[in-house]
């Protein structure tokens, strides 16, 4: 998978650590996130992983802020955007086959980085079921109209 990820200062040694794991499982990965610990916006990096995933042809995002909160909310403003914050791994698989999300954050500040990479496998080892499920998200969809 092609995959765009993003961090705001909070998140940058997490960010660089969840990149290799990504790369070692076989994907791409795109950073658009900061690189140093210097204070920046979230709201800018959520909603540039939001259009990379929704126009530019990435299948998913990976968005990891001090809680995932504040960079989930902005990309979440994206049209065609459907990111959820995860802390465990029950939900990073359950926010792929129930709510097809193309976004998945976490908190840096909240998860630990062991942690954070099962959560990451989880998702992008997930599969949407379909089915009442996808009414489901259309719904969703309905919503953006
Ligand atoms: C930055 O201090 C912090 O507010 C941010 O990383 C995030 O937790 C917001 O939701």
């Amino acid at each position: 998978m092609r995959i765009a990820i993003g961090n705001d200062h909070a998140a940058t040694a997490l960010k660089f650590e969840i990149m290799e794991y990504v790369k070692e499982l076989g994907h791409e990965v795109v950073n658009f996130g900061t690189d140093t610990n210097d204070s920046c916006n979230y709201p800018e990096i959520g909603a540039r992983v939001g259009h990379a995933v929704v126009e530019e042809g990435f299948d998913c995002g990976i968005l990891i802020c001090g809680t995932g909160v504040g960079i989930s909310i902005a990309a979440n403003k994206v049209k065609g955007v459907r990111a959820g914050v995860c802390s465990d791994v029950a939900t990073a698989h359950l926010i792929k086959e129930h709510n097809n999300a193309n976004i998945i954050a976490f908190g840096a500040r909240i998860v630990g980085s062991e942690l954070a990479k099962d959560i990451v496998k989880a998702y992008l080892e997930a599969e949407f079921m379909g089915g009442r499920h996808q009414m489901r998200v259309d719904m969703i969809s309905d919503l953006e109209k």
